[in-house]
């Protein structure tokens, strides 16, 4: 098996179930196009069935498994015309370059390669589509910049530019991943789609594999489509397990529990900022030893002027009880996006010739946002940053847990960029707030709307779409007022939250909370759930 080509090859009884779900075949489509065929188990299985296609075109780059799959249906007694053309799929316009004898409708069928771009470089290989041709690939462009590309995403939006002026059948079995990617693609450039199904795959049982997969199913073009992607459990499922599909332009993974839970869905008036991407965290995070000095990632002592010193919680520490959490700390050079900080020699001189002397590891930012910012610059900064009281989340955790988080020894805490927050103005504030997201409601729109096997289920998109004053007026409120208090209680160490004071609280966020309301309208978001920006003299140096 090459890794390198993302070799699994399917196993001719999944293939067989597979083949069998779409039913008859040459009844609906006289061609089938296997684009990365293997050794020919799909082309098997539909040469073999009750109804074959007129004629199969199959394309395989390597040429022991082209011969194996020409070999494989020589033996059928099958009328289907067979042409396995060996080459590099990417190489080839599919528009084109297979050999079609037949017309009509057209079923692509199969199961490209499973690798990621990222492993194909570890790999040093070149099975990656031409940069020529990806770039013209309408939306991929963007993406093949970015570290992680699957291959078999760069395959189907291959054959959804090529060949959607046929109205194709396109069903390929692949990771979940993937098939969210190309639905996403489909949405996002508005492509029409008539009919989609997705039948999740055991992966570990079929290939060896630890993934979510599945074999996805769309029918390009016009024509009674109800924007939902229907999905089954397995091969023989005959109802579906749940639909998904778009909501307010995000791809949600459960329709029907959104639309039971409508009133706790919509655009948030209150404005979820991502915590503090800096890249360089050896040099800026910094955690504290039990004599109390400093010491950076490189293992350096550093003394630098405390006020640019920030307690620091990082995503995994939000999984934490607050008094199990290590303490961090987080070196902030600027007070808001873009801020200068060349005058940091002057304002603190320790903190500038701490940076100068590490600042290669700043020079190595590769990130582009890094360009033509000040030198040292942050992202993710913001009077927010510095708002005494937070609600917070690790995007990178499903099930989530929100937090209520404020001040270490009067300094605000921050974040980093794998976390959520909502600024508050008191902590009352965001233990209703962190309460409200962890509510039963909450987590049942977060769950509709994310995906388990996401890198980061939770985004900033997604948890605008919670109506959190929906939430609040539907909430068990004894239970709700319970949890307020207990998130009082431990994650901010206060005992002194009577019902009566959330009770008031929560009344007053509802309407400051929910989408429809008027007023929100009048106030900029930010001041809903504000935190007062610090002012140079209280929290800065002067
Ligand atoms: C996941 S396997 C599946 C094989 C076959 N479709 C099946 O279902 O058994 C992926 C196949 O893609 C082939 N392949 C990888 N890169 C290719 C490329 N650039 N062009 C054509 N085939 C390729 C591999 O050799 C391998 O046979």
């Amino acid at each position: 098996m090459r890794r390198d080509l993302g070799d699994f090859q399917t196993p001719p009884e999944l293939a067989a179930a597979l083949v069998a779900r779409l039913g008859p075949i040459g009844a609906r489509w006289p061609r089938v196009l296997e684009p990365t065929c293997g050794r020919g188990a799909f082309l098997e299985a539909v040469c073999s069935a009750l109804a074959p296609p007129r004629e199969v075109v199959g394309v395989e780059i390597q040429s022991s498994h082209g011969t194996e799959a020409r070999a494989r249906l020589a033996l059928l007694p099958s009328p289907t015309r067979s042409t396995i053309l060996e080459a590099d799929v990417f190489g080839l316009d599919l528009r084109t370059d297979p050999p079609w004898t037949e017309g009509g409708p057209l079923l692509v069928l199969g199961n490209p390669p499973w690798i990621t771009n990222a492993e194909l470089g570890r790999l040093g290989s070149a099975n990656l589509p031409p940069k020529r041709n990806v770039k013209s690939l309408s939306g991929l462009a963007a993406r093949t910049g970015a570290a992680n590309f699957d291959l078999g995403e760069a395959v189907w939006l291959k054959l959804i530019d090529e060949l959607a002026d046929q109205d194709p059948t396109i069903a390929l079995l692949c990771k979940t991943s993937v098939a969210r990617a190309v639905l996403h693609h489909l949405h996002r450039t508005g492509r029409p789609v008539s009919d989609a199904e997705m039948i999740e795959i055991d992966a570990r049982r079929w290939f060896g594999a630890s993934v979510g997969a599945c074999f996805l199913k769309l029918t390009l073009g016009a024509g009674g489509s109800t924007g939902r992607v229907a999905v089954f459990s397995d091969p023989e499922a005959s109802r579906p397990r749940c639909a998904m599909g778009s909501v307010q332009g995000l791809f949600a993974s459960d329709l029907e529990t959104l639309e039971t839970l409508d009133f706790a869905v919509g655009r948030s008036p209150v404005c979820w900022r991502q915590g503090v991407k800096h890249d360089t965290a050896r040099v800026l995070e910094l955690t504290e030893r039990p004599d109390g000095t400093l010491c950076n990632g490189l293992g350096e002592e550093v003394v630098v002027e405390l006020s640019f010193v920030y307690p620091l919680l990082k995503g995994t520490d939000l999984a934490r009880r607050a008094i199990d959490r290590p303490r961090r700390r987080l070196i902030v050079t600027q007070e808001k996006l873009g801020g200068e900080t060349r005058d940091l020699a002057e304002r603190a001189p320790l903190l500038w010739s701490y940076l100068r002397d590490r600042a290669g590891g700043f020079d190595k930012r590769r990130s582009s946002i890094y360009q033509n910012a000040p030198p040292f610059a942050l992202f993710g900064i913001g009077p927010y940053t510095f708002a005494p009281y937070k609600a917070a989340v690790a995007g990178i955790h499903r099930p989530s847990r929100f937090r209520a988080v404020g001040p270490v020894d009067g300094r605000p805490t921050v974040f980093d960029d794998t976390c959520y927050l909502l600024p508050c103005r008191s902590a009352l504030e965001a233990a209703v707030l962190a309460a409200a997201a962890d509510d039963p409601i909450a987590r049942r729109v977060l769950r509709a709307l994310t995906f388990a096997d996401a890198k980061r289920p939770v985004t900033k998109a997604v948890l605008q779409m919670i109506d959190l004053g929906g939430v609040l007026a539907r909430a068990d409120a004894p239970a709700l007022i319970d949890r307020v208090a207990e998130i009082l209680r431990d994650d901010l160490g206060l005992d002194d939250g009577t019902d009566d004071a959330i009770k008031a609280e929560v009344e007053r966020l509802i309407p400051l909370l929910s989408p429809s309301d008027d007023r929100k309208l009048e106030r900029p978001a930010s001041d809903v759930v504000t935190a007062e920006s610090p002012s140079a003299s209280s929290d800065r140096p002067a």
